[in-house]
């Protein structure tokens, strides 16, 4: 993969999900990217850096430093609200706090928005899409899966629903808010290949390991948590239709820290979370999944 030609003058797209930047080793390996003479390369970071929105800030800015493009996609990490991290507390709920990660993303000029890169005839647009999960009680488009186990206590102990806060629906859920916010960019012309991102799964599919992938790894082979049913809070199927109206050929997604690259009707879905240090220690995670991975270079296109 990483042996095609490039010139000096190639601009490259990265990506990268999960970096938890609250684990220093994270952070570090973030920081160690090097500065170089001349940005031109992109980065996008598909959700879950952290809650705190002033480390946040301080990554963000550290990878404008290194990138010439950065954008960001909060996760479900992003927009818990803490009593004991003193920058949160000013938010009376999940909404307010995402509305600040904008308004500083866009102070930084960290795009949350489509933006086009590259020059001349090789150019992508790189696509932001925000969203949540459907529960399996609020739509047809979420991505629950039965699952035999004795009992299923999600909801007991997935932090979200502890730690975020959401105004009353008049209508819809919070994925529908979300996703309702993609709207305007789903009507835009794009003049050149799309490359999108979500922080949330697209597909129910994406979320099982393929004979291939659970080769890699004998652990994949087992259910480590068999009292939780990820597939509850794992995403939605409209990121998938959105992203299909903007036709799409890859789409980089996070949140189960489970990687993937997988071609399905047209549409290369990419995984590259970075995951918690104890989950690359046990190889769950590949340890090169702590440095983001070339998605596409203007000289040779999508890899
Ligand atoms: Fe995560
Ligand atoms: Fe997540």
């Amino acid at each position: 993969m990483t042996d095609r030609m490039t010139t000096s003058e190639t601009v490259s797209v990265w990506g990268i999900s999960d970096i938890h930047i609250d684990y220093q080793e994270n952070f570090d390996a973030l920081l160690g990217i090097p500065i170089p003479s001349e940005k031109k390369d992109a980065l996008i970071i598909a959700g879950d850096a952290t809650d705190n929105i002033d480390r946040l800030e301080t990554l963000l800015t550290a990878m404008k430093q290194r990138f010439r493009w950065v954008g960001f996609v909060p996760g479900n990490h992003e927009l818990w609200i803490r009593e004991k991290n003193k920058s949160n507390t000013s938010f009376s709920n999940s909404i307010e706090k995402f509305d600040a990660i904008i308004a500083m993303c866009e102070r930084i000029n960290v795009f949350t928005e489509p933006r086009k890169v590259g020059f001349g005839t090789s150019q992508l647009w790189l696509v932001p899409l925000f969203s949540w999960y459907h529960g399996p009680e609020e739509s047809t488009a979420s991505l629950y899966a039965e699952k035999k186990c004795k009992q299923d206590k999600t909801n007991e102990i997935w932090s979200d629903f502890f730690l975020t806060q959401w105004p009353k629906w008049k209508e819809g859920f919070t994925a529908d808010y979300f996703l309702q916010l993609n709207k305007p960019h789903l009507k835009q012309e794009y003049n050149y290949p799309v490359l999108s991102f979500s922080h949330f799964l697209p597909l129910q599919e994406l979320m099982l390991p393929s004979t291939q992938e659970q080769e890699a790894s004998t652990l994949l082979h087992k259910d480590l948590t068999p009292e939780f049913n990820f597939s509850r809070v794992a995403g939605t199927a409209i990121i998938d239709e959105q992203l299909r109206e903007i036709d799409s050929k890859m789409h980089l997604y996070g949140h189960q820290h489970r990687n993937r690259y997988r071609k399905i009707n047209g549409v290369t879905y990419v995984s590259h979370c970075m995951g918690y240090p104890k989950e690359r220690k046990r190889g769950l995670i590949a340890k090169h999944c702590a440095q983001p991975m070339l998605l596409w270079d203007s000289t040779n296109g999508f890899y």
